[in-house]
């Protein structure tokens, strides 16, 4: 593999240790995936930063990786952590887990690492640009970045973009390669798809007639393809599918030709993908808003939703530190509480220990939600739209 003359200096140890392992981890894997050379990068986005997920060795690695000098070279952010970093005492997260918790976020602010702690980085002002090169790890922001914004970035692992944020490199190949971003199949939509909760059955009825690789998806009218859609779109597509780019015509940036090879989406597919996404459940514990973060919109939009009902079972809204801020300014979040509504920031559903909240039966309208849930925090998930989780579980 070609390395520049920088590079080299950073494999040799002349920037330290930390640089030293990141670039011998980025070099291996360029080499398995045959890249030629490294690319520099504009931004990071690390995942894989709950003490949930990385427990003990996870911040004994991050620490002692900060010893050995590591500082990042980029932008660089944090995917959600484990809980809120503001009120998690109030959400019945163990001292010791909080203080684990920190430990992470610590080390990693030490690093220089932004402690944004969102999914959603591109609604909290931390935007790639069209044709960047960026170092993601989190799958839906990685289908938004390459998809909706034509940035291109590879499904990164946690380490792997940390050590792209320590060098400002990550391997050329994959989806920073024009030829890996063509479409290889048409999917012709043959039903009009207008809501999130639609956007998201399409996006399961699509993973089960094209398993991986990059779709070019017609039939959609661009009017109803806003970003928070998308962004729910994107999220099921990428967790029950190995995808990380899709076109859209109308809708995604880049200038691609439909492939002639054609896959239909009949209502019967979006029927059948209807009955087999999540469990039926008569009666739930939590409903879980925000996988992935929400918008300033969709937190206003469950407002009007509610239309002054109060919910029965509590309601979790996951979002951005950045989010949270301004719906406070904007008294969204003291207006959500009195309906028995809490808006969370840092954290999200799937990484956060739910078992100390003591729920058992889940309801959310994240096709990617119920897809991670049961298997991360051993819980029955219900899926539907927001309107009707509203209705069930309102008063
Ligand atoms: Fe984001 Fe967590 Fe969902 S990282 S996409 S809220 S699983």
């Amino acid at each position: 593999m070609y390395l520049t003359k920088e590079e080299e200096k950073m494999l040799n140890g002349e920037y330290g240790p930390a640089v030293e392992k990141s670039m011998r981890l980025l070099v291996k894997l360029g080499e398995i995936y045959g890249a030629e050379k490294m690319i520099e990068i504009s931004s990071a986005q690390i995942a894989g930063i709950s003490y949930k997920n990385i427990g003990d060795p996870g911040v004994e690695f991050l620490e002692g990786f900060l010893e050995e000098g590591a500082k990042v070279r980029v932008l660089a952010f944090m995917n959600p952590a484990g809980m809120d970093l503001e009120s998690w005492k109030e959400l019945g997260i163990p001292e010791e887990f909080a203080e684990k918790q920190m430990r992470i976020i610590n080390a990693l602010k030490r690093m220089g690492v932004y402690a944004a702690a969102t999914c959603t980085p591109y609604l909290a002002g931390l935007l790639p640009r069209y044709g960047e090169h960026i170092a993601w790890s989190e799958s839906s922001a990685v289908i938004f970045a390459n998809s909706v914004i034509g940035a291109r970035t590879n499904r990164e692992g946690g380490p792997s973009a940390l050590a792209a944020a320590i060098t400002g490199r990550t391997p050329m190949h994959g989806f920073h390669l024009n030829e890996n971003r063509t479409p290889e199949v048409t999917i012709v939509v043959e039903s009009q798809i207008k809501t999130s909760y639609e956007f998201g059955i399409l996006a399961h009825a699509i993973c089960k007639k094209f398993k991986k690789g990059v779709p070019y998806i017609t039939g959609i009218n661009p009017v109803h393809a806003n970003i928070e859609r998308l962004k729910l779109f994107g999220a099921t597509l990428a967790a029950y599918g190995a995808f990380s780019l899709f076109h859209m015509e109308g809708v995604t940036p880049e200038n691609v030709e439909a492939p002639k090879e054609k896959i239909h989406i009949e209502p019967s597919d979006l029927n059948e993908s209807k009955e087999e996404m999540g469990e039926k459940l008569d009666s739930v514990d939590l409903v879980v808003i925000g996988c992935p973060h929400a918008s300033l919109d969709e937190i206003k939009r469950i407002l009007k939703v509610l239309n002054g009902r109060k919910m029965k079972v509590p309601m979790l809204v996951f979002t951005s530190r950045s989010v949270r801020v301004v719906a406070k300014r904007t008294n969204l979040i003291s207006e959500l509480e009195k309906l028995n509504i809490k808006v969370l920031a840092d954290t999200c559903p799937v990484v956060m220990p739910l078992e100390y909240l003591n729920v058992k039966r889940v309801a959310t309208d994240s096709g990617k939600a119920i897809y991670y849930l049961p298997n991360t925090n051993n819980v029955k998930v219900l899926f539907d739209s927001l309107e009707r989780l509203v209705e069930r579980f309102g008063e």
